[in-house]
């Protein structure tokens, strides 16, 4: 794959679309088209194991984070997700039953790959998810677990960020029925379900000039909230993190039932709360919380799906409504729109988006 724009003004954007493809070349390493299963990689026996510890740092711990909620939910497999610069230094408790899955877009984050090497010293098996199959965590891990995004240029991540969430699931499915908790036909239903996702990606990136709208409003916001629940978690933290990187906005991504607890004296009249909210088993709870901050002022803006946007009328002035999706393909879903409102976002402030101030593509110092 050569590092070219194409058509793009920046890389970032080429990567953002190109993600139809490099999800379906990840759903193609880890699904069997045909019998419509998991193809467990080589040496990853979840059924031996009784918890998987995931380290990983930015927007690689986030698709981790996510990742815990799909093998909790599918798997019932105990997830523990780390930061990697916390975790050698904190003496973690480690199980030789423990599975370390390290996550790293290069595969060479200082931290990321300390923490592999403390894992390998507690005799910890190890697993680096990746998307440079040559890189140094792919070399030392046990077993290497390829992305398949291709080359990513732009500094804030995307495609990578929602292979790696694609790939876990995969492996979160896989590991639900190797270890007997779920069965041939459910895992089977649960592979269909995932080889939707390129199409509804598709369908996301249509909603690219909605979302442009709404971030034309936010250039001014000295600080925007990002709230979500469960799985939707993670992609707030995401979506702030990928805003504050390339529009330099000061953004925080919170889990909505937490904001009472402290951030709900932030919010004044006029202040943005993007709200991630896909009509899920959360979703009235969500909504709950989306009144407290409305009530204070805040100008909601909800990220949601159709039944989502039907339900909420009247509740925000704007709702963007992206694919509906089942829980295992919602938060790749919602993440996309959180890439489009970063990007349009920057764009229109007119921020170097594929080379932000300060950040580094990979951190090899600790
Ligand atoms: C840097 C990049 C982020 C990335 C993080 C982890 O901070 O700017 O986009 O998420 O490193 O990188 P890795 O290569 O380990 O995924």
């Amino acid at each position: 794959e050569i590092a070219d724009k194409g058509q793009y003004p920046h890389y970032m954007l080429k990567e953002i679309h190109e993600q139809p493809e490099t999800l379906s070349r990840t759903l193609s390493h880890y699904l069997d088209p045909i019998e419509m299963r998991v193809d467990m990689p080589d040496g990853l026996d979840f059924a031996a194991i009784d918890r998987v510890i995931i380290v990983a740092c930015g927007t690689a711990y986030y698709a981790g984070m996510v990742a815990k909620y799909m093998f909790e939910q599918i798997a019932g497999l105990a997830v523990d997700i780390d930061i990697a610069s916390e975790f050698r230094y904190r003496d973690p408790v480690l199980s030789p039953k423990s599975l370390m899955i390290v996550v790293s877009q290069s595969g060479e984050t200082a931290d990321t790959l300390a923490a592999l090497r403390y894992a390998k010293s507690f005799n910890l098996k190890t697993a680096a998810l990746v998307n440079v199959m040559t890189s140094t965590m792919a070399r030392e891990a046990d077993i290497a677990l390829p992305i398949k995004a291709g080359p990513e240029i732009g500094v804030a991540s995307t495609k990578a960020f929602t292979s790696q969430t694609c790939a876990l699931a995969t492996l979160a499915v896989g590991a639900a029925f190797a270890r007997g908790h779920i069965d041939a036909d459910t895992a089977a239903a649960h592979c269909r379900d995932l080889a939707t996702l390129p199409q509804r990606v598709v369908e996301a990136l249509l909603c690219s000039d909605d979302i442009a709208q709404v971030a034309a409003t936010l250039i001014d916001a000295k600080s925007i909230f990002f709230l979500g629940r469960g799985p939707m978690v993670p992609i707030a933290l995401e979506g702030a993190l990928k805003l504050k990187e390339i529009s330099y906005i000061h953004a925080e991504g919170y889990a909505a039932g937490e904001l009472k607890h402290g951030p709900i004296a932030l919010i004044e009249t006029g202040t943005p709360v993007i709200i991630i909210a896909p009509d899920d088993a959360l979703f009235e709870k969500t909504v709950s919380n989306l009144q407290e901050v409305a009530a204070r002022g805040a100008r909601i803006i909800l990220l949601t799906d159709a039944k989502g946007a039907d339900a909420a009328k009247g509740l925000s002035k704007t709702i963007v409504t992206l694919p509906t999706a089942t829980p295992l393909c919602a938060p790749i879903i919602q993440a996309i729109g959180q890439q489009l409102l970063a990007y349009h976002t920057a764009v229109t402030l007119g921020t170097d988006v594929d080379q932000p101030r300060n950040l580094a593509k990979s951190v090899t110092v600790e």
